[in-house]
């Protein structure tokens, strides 16, 4: 459902309707893919998940930042955010995004703000993970990994399947903690695959690329075709469960999730939190249309 696809990511863009959405609580089952609006509320959820075995990376929502005072406000929440991850023992990591941070204000300003966040999360040990968002800020963000991974080991970043460079990228940072992901945003012919079949193809021989000859890998996706592949790849080439982990979103296929978590996989749920919500909530409609159910039911069960 291409056509589908194309509006939900429009409406993901459109800045009056994310700021008129951070007015109101969490809205149109947004709650359902969102732990909440503030710490003590994602911290509850992240300790839900620990219980069940389950691990988490924490994405403080933000996006459309291009005042210096609201990145530095997401600094400040992300800092908070390490603070309490710290003092309450919960078993998990950080994900943020560089726009988030100032990347389209700044390139020194973001830089600054980030090895802020990354310094804390040293101090705890935590591992933070750079998100990766549209061609735009792709190599940007690489070249703010690399500097910051000059000074910090403690960070990583995503490969996106459906760029044609994603494998020149992930020969280049073999050696960090990579998530691989097939690609959220809308791209042009010129810089990605638009064919699924093709992106899924890559997705599957950039994440065997990097079991084989990389650090920690995490495979981020609810395809259970994949996820199968990787469990028999493993398998097969000897790959010891500690050398990778499964991730999905939260609220996503929740049985699979324990069900791998159950199995012995190493699992993260990503845990995107805070009253920012709406572009990340419009993109998952963009993805699976049938993530419409979500708001159906909420409208029809009010
Ligand atoms: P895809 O949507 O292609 O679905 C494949 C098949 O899986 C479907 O046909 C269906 O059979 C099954 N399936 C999928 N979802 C299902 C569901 N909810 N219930 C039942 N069956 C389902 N992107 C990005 O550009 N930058 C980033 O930093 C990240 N980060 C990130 C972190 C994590 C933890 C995840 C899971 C994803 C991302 N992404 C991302 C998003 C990613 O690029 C991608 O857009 C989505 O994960 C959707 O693709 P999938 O691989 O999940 O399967």
């Amino acid at each position: 459902m291409p056509l589908l696809r194309d509006i939900f990511i429009n409406l993901s863009e459109n800045q009056l309707l994310n700021s008129a959405a951070q007015k109101y609580g969490l809205r149109l089952g947004a709650q359902s893919v969102v732990a909440g609006t503030n710490i003590p509320e994602v911290i509850k959820s992240m300790k839900e998940l620990n219980a069940q075995g389950i691990s988490c990376t924490v994405d403080n929502l933000g996006e459309f930042v291009y005042e210096k005072s609201e990145a530095t406000k997401a600094k400040e929440n992300i800092l908070a955010v390490i603070e309490a991850i710290h003092e309450n023992d919960v078993d998990a990591h950080i994900s943020l995004k560089p726009s988030q941070l100032g990347l389209d204000i700044d390139y020194d300003f973001c830089y600054e703000n980030l090895v802020e966040i990354v310094a804390k999360a040293a101090e705890y040990n935590m591992h933070v993970n750079f998100d990766m968002e549209d061609y735009a800020r792709l190599q940007p963000s690489f070249d703010l990994l690399e500097t910051i991974s000059q000074e910090y080991n403690n960070v990583g970043t995503v490969i996106q399947a459906y760029f044609f460079n994603a494998k020149e990228n992930i020969e280049k940072f073999k050696d960090y903690r990579l998530r691989i992901v097939k690609g959220a945003y809308k791209e042009p012919a010129d810089v990605a695959y638009q064919d699924k079949h093709d992106i899924d193809l890559n997705f599957i021989e950039l994440i065997e690329y990097h079991l084989l000859n990389g650090k920690f890998t995490s495979i981020a996706t609810h395809d259970h075709n994949v996820i199968n592949h990787v469990k028999q790849f493993a398998k097969e080439h000897d790959i010891p469960t500690d050398k990778f982990e499964f991730q999905m979103l939260y609220g996503f296929r929740k049985e699979m999730q324990l069900e791998l978590a159950r199995e012995g996989y190493n699992f993260c749920t990503y845990v995107p939190f805070g009253s920012d919500w709406y572009g990340y909530f419009m993109r998952r409609l963009a993805e699976r249309p049938q993530n419409l159910n979500l708001v159906t039911k909420q409208v029809f069960t009010k």
